[in-house]
């Protein structure tokens, strides 16, 4: 074999305010399969992680617990850590961008760049919460959408007709921390003058990136590089910037340094592990980063060009990776398919969705889906029918019959070369991350040995004591298969291989070892190495996740949810108001008994709301989610005594009452059956 590569492999560093979820998991599976993968080839292959523990959003976080964010992010780590040992992500460090390593070289990445001229200062206006008395990031103002008026959008675009603005542009801002107007103030910000480094971006970026984050770097590169933020003011939950009392680093430009830090963190512990050998700016080693498609534009640009005017190395590739769906759609807490990796693990073995991500993953971006369906078929069809059964119908005979000893030669030598040969192309698709290549080729050697197996019928040949021999050559050499396929699949399946090498009573197979076959040997009894997915347990594990909904929706006021509600956090529950000031608003059941378009209008529908023998005229801004023909006839709840308002398209005598964000989540009120129009509601 060729020399050893000296590789080190990273995944993206989770936030450490939320658990680990199956859609994470593409990840972390991926990444994990290419580093044991190399690890098995006999390369010097590291791989390293680390919580990604700073910003707005796990400082409030903390708050919202009443705890400090060191707290939560202790916390945090220990479960995150347990799900991904949990499902046999092999680390060989996980680390936290809160540690004195990541400090010490943001503060070092800083320094040297500071030095070299790329920060440049300026002062901006931002939004300010007077009553929090922080700057406000983007995502914490809500308010109307300037282009289409629907309430309760982020300050940076609209999740109903998709504009994109700046904060300025929202009508009725609010902080979403308190509720607050916000302020504009002005602040100084320091700035990493990305545009420095666009010609050794574009030297980097020639080194075979995926061709999809070529093309986005492309456009990136044509709109230009814009001059990127990397201060925030207190309160910030980060590390001070040395030279500037009471800034921080920005979150992003920290994180990403966390892969230098987990891996010093890891040198110190390691002898003859060098970290220059990496890091330093003439490494030959190999420095390989997975992330997801939305982060491309921190991996691909900001980092590489931070690390060059530092004097480290940049990055030999980054491997973006598309997003997870289940069953054809967006994870959906509602639907039960935002499955956190512990709701997982309490139900279903972590072996098979290694398995089903691994048939599924390209080396592209495009997007995987989880079908629940197919994920039972495929794991039941492949896994138990085809792999584990071709142990289960040989180890019995070799067990009763021989004592558990396996033939002193192979009767079917060219057979089993065959099956070490293909380890070729099966190895070039690991190499490649064309997992689901490298999932094809191992069905079809499953297959081929179950042909194997079926056409010798050692069932039959076990009636006959004369043909004894022949038995067990039968078996030795259906058992010899299965060896070779388990250490192919070992980068996939860990945990069934370590039971399987137990099962055979075998070193950790390596690629190099595999093709010795196993001679004159004594195996142990068979047990059973995989079961089969049962869809009780599928739909117990979708019944669990939506209880986790409702557990955190219902105890707002628990002392640790879960999750934050998204409804509580756009929309806190508003200061108190006495009786007397409620009872003024008249609320009446009230009767549809016209609903019409508004020519010209597009959010509004023209209501004639009956209230037992009054009727009013309301325009309701419902059009995104109803159609008048669905409303006609229904009751519902009004209020009736608004001012009236002179619309452009006529006057708007009160105002029916509705939930939700807007666009197709809104849901205008019904009462229970026996309500008659004209009702008080009180
Ligand atoms: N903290 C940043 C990464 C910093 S790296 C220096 C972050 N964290 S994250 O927790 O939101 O996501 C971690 C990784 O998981 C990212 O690469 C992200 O793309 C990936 N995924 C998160 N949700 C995912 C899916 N639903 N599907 C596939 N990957 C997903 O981003
Ligand atoms: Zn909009």
């Amino acid at each position: 074999m060729s020399k050893p590569r000296d590789i080190l492999i990273t995944s993206a560093l989770p936030y450490a305010n939320g658990p680990i979820h199956i859609g994470h998991l593409v990840e972390y599976i991926q990444t994990d399969i290419w580093a044991r993968f190399q690890k098995m080839r006999g390369h010097h292959c590291w791989y390293v992680c680390a919580d990604d523990a700073h910003g707005t959003p796990i400082m409030l976080r903390a708050r919202q617990e009443s705890i400090a964010p060191e707290a939560l992010i202790a916390r945090v780590a220990a479960e995150h850590q347990a799900d991904f040992a949990d499902f046999r992500v092999g680390f060989d460090n996980y680390h936290s961008t809160h540690s004195p390593e990541n400090q010490h070289f943001a503060t070092l990445i800083y320094e040297r760049n500071r030095d070299a001229g790329h920060i440049a200062k300026r002062t901006i206006t931002q939004a300010y919460d007077p009553v929090e008395r922080m700057f406000l990031p983007d995502r914490f103002i809500k308010g109307e959408c300037p282009k289409c008026g629907a309430a309760d959008q982020y300050g940076d675009n609209c999740e109903v007709c998709g504009a994109s603005y700046s904060p300025a542009e929202l009508k009725n801002p609010r902080s979403a921390v308190s509720g607050a107007v916000p302020e504009q103030r002005e602040s100084d910000h320091y700035f990493f003058r990305l545009g420095d480094f666009e010609e050794m971006l574009r030297v980097w970026t020639r080194g075979g990136l995926q061709k999809e984050v070529a093309n986005k770097l492309d456009e990136w590169f044509d709109a230009g590089l814009q001059e990127w933020d990397i201060s925030r003011d207190a309160p910030y939950f980060g590390f001070e910037i040395p030279d500037h009392p009471g800034k921080f680093f920005y979150v992003w430009l920290d994180a990403p340094i966390g892969y230098l830090a987990s891996f010093k963190n890891l040198c110190d512990r390691t002898e003859g592990l060098d970290f220059d050998h990496y890091w330093g700016k003439d490494s030959t080693a190999e420095l390989y980063h997975f992330i997801g498609k939305d982060i491309i534009y921190f991996h691909a640009l900001f980092f590489p060009a931070m690390l060059h005017g530092a004097g480290f190395r940049t990055p030999s590739a980054i491997f973006a990776h598309g997003f997870l769906t289940v069953d054809g759609q967006k994870m959906s807490k509602s639907r039960g398919t935002f499955i956190k990796a512990r709701t997982y693990l309490d139900h279903l073995n972590p072996e098979y969705l290694r398995y089903y991500f691994a048939a599924k993953l390209g080396p592209g971006v495009d997007d995987i889906d989880l079908n629940l369906e197919d994920f039972t078929a495929r794991v039941n069809a492949d896994l138990v029918g085809k792999v584990v059964n071709i142990a289960s119908r040989c180890a019995g005979f070799i067990g009763k019959r021989f004592a558990g000893r396996l033939s002193g030669a192979l009767s079917e030598s060219a057979l089993f070369a065959e099956f070490v040969q293909a380890g070729d192309a099966i190895a070039d698709a690991y190499e490649r991350r064309e997992f689901s290549r490298a999932v094809r080729e191992i069905m079809a050697l499953a297959d081929r040995a179950n042909q194997y197996i079926d056409e010798k019928a050692p069932w039959v040949v076990a009636k006959q004591p004369v043909r004894d021999a022949e038995l067990q050559d039968i078996c030795s050499m259906g058992l010899n298969l299965f060896r070779l396929l388990i250490g192919y699949l070992r980068p996939i399946l860990p945990g069934t291989a370590v039971d399987a090498e137990a099962f055979m009573r075998i070193e950790p197979l390596t690629w190099a070892a595999l093709a010795e076959p196993l001679l004159d040997h004594e195996i142990a009894p068979f047990t059973p190495l995989m079961t089969r997915v049962e869809p009780t347990r599928i739909a117990a594990m979708l019944e669990a996740s939506k209880e986790d909904l409702s557990v955190t929706g219902a105890t707002a006021t628990a002392a640790v949810p879960d999750e934050p509600n998204p409804h509580l956090t756009r929309d806190p529950i508003a200061d108190p108001v006495d009786y007397e000031t409620f009872a003024k608003t008249d609320l009446r059941i009230a009767r549809i008994r016209e609903a019409k378009w508004v020519e010209g209008a597009d959010k509004l529908l023209q209501l004639t709301l009956d209230l037992g023998g009054e009727t009013r005229n309301v325009f309701a801004g419902i059009r995104s989610a109803y159609d008048p023909k669905d409303l006609e006839g229904r009751l519902t709840v009004m209020v009736a005594n608004l001012a009236p308002r002179k619309m452009r398209f006529g006057i708007s005598e009160g105002m029916v009452l509705a939930a939700g964000p807007g666009g197709k989540d809104l849901f205008i009120l019904s009462p229970d059956s026996g309500a008659e129009p004209g009702m008080k509601v009180k």
